[in-house]
């Protein structure tokens, strides 16, 4: 069977496709940051705790339902944004994935129940009960995690679509090389991000004990993802690790920045600098998301091409969009403005 059979055609887009890819880029960014402060900072205060240190897990204990809601909403917007552009490929790959991918839905739900109690009856519960929770809540976030890059690279190989056939049913995508150092890559750097948290977390509260911990963590992590990443990098297919290495300039050019951004990163880090450090910390996320669209783009060449995507020209509604982001993040802003001044006066 010839695979390209397979891919459905692409729906004429309301604008062009460059507002969705960049709309994409920047909410995954964020989604991304939220998702590493709390996965990280949830496995670093579960590991200090079994060191008999309960410390720096109360502290992120505290803060872990609310950094999974944003992690959530800040998830929906990119999948919205890639269902539009790619939907013909991750639609088809969601549903190849069939039980596995519907499961994200309950576990995710299960692991916010968990952080939950955590947080409420954190001290009313022993220390073996207290680990075991935030374990299970934390291997459910993994679970969620492969899903998705699962998902995502599935997405980018239609020439493996046809296995549903031979297993007659659901299937993950276990045969992929990049599997493997693409989730240890994403899980790592929350390592290195959950860090960062912690010593930003000791920087407002005036406690130097997770300013050393949370930077000791960033670093060393930022260290092993740097090898985690040339795995990364060269589990690729030949052709892809060629544009990647001048093959391809616009490629070339933004996995150099992102690698610039990260020696930077390091430099603010081994200097012990929390704020400075998620400056470079939040651009270096950035860039690396802008890198991994590059490998989507490259990787679904033979297949798709985006501007062949008939576009209708109907701006009026992306107009009305805008206008809608504009007030609701000013609202947001003014939220929490209103938030933090009553903090101050200790209401
Ligand atoms: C604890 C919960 C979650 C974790 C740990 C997590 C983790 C991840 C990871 C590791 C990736 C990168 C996958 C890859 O490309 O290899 C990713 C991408 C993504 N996540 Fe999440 N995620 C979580 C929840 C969610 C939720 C609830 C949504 C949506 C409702 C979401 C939407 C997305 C989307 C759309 C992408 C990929 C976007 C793209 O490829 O451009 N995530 N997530």
């Amino acid at each position: 069977m010839n695979p390209a059979s397979l891919i459905p055609i692409a729906e004429p887009l309301p604008i062009h496709w460059a507002w969705f890819d960049i709309l994409l880029i920047v909410t995954l960014t964020a989604h991304l940051l939220f998702m590493n402060a709390l996965l990280g900072s949830a496995v670093i205060g579960l590991i200090r705790s079994v060191r008999g240190d309960t410390g720096p897990l109360r502290q992120a204990g505290m803060k872990l339902p609310p950094l999974l809601a944003l992690t959530i909403n800040m998830g929906v917007a990119p999948l919205l944004f890639l269902q539009v552009n790619y939907g013909n490929f991750d639609y088809v790959s969601s549903v190849l994935m069939g039980g596995w991918w519907l499961a994200v839905v309950a576990v995710l739900l299960a692991a916010y129940y968990g952080f939950y109690i955590g947080k409420f009856k954190f001290d009313a519960m022993g220390p073996g009960l207290r680990g075991l929770l935030f374990a299970a809540s934390i291997g459910g976030c993994l679970y969620v995690g492969f899903m998705f890059t699962n998902n995502m690279t599935l997405m980018l190989h239609p020439e493996t679509w046809t296995e549903y056939f031979r297993v007659q049913g659901a299937f993950l995508n276990l045969g992929d090389p990049t599997v493997p150092p693409r989730f240890l890559h994403a899980m790592v750097g929350a390592l290195a991000v959950g860090g960062l948290f912690l010593a930003l977390l000791g920087r407002t509260r005036k406690n130097d004990e997770f300013v050393d911990l949370g930077m000791t963590w960033f670093t060393r992590a930022t260290l092993v993802n740097l090898a985690v990443g040339f795995w990364f990098l060269i589990a690729q297919p030949d052709d892809i690790v060629a544009a990647f290495m001048g093959g391809n300039i616009p490629a070339t050019g933004t996995l150099l920045a992102a690698f610039t951004a990260m020696g930077a990163m390091l430099w603010a880090g081994y200097r012990k600098r929390p704020r400075q450090s998620a400056v470079w910390a939040v651009i270096t996320v950035f860039l690396m998301v802008c890198t991994r669209h590059w490998l989507r783009v490259l990787s679904l060449a033979p297949w798709f091409d985006i501007n062949t995507t008939p576009v209708t020209g109907q701006y009026g509604s992306f107009y009305l969009f805008l206008g809608f982001l504009v007030v609701g993040l000013a609202l947001v802003g003014y939220m929490l403005k209103l938030y933090f001044a009553a903090r101050g006066r200790g209401v």
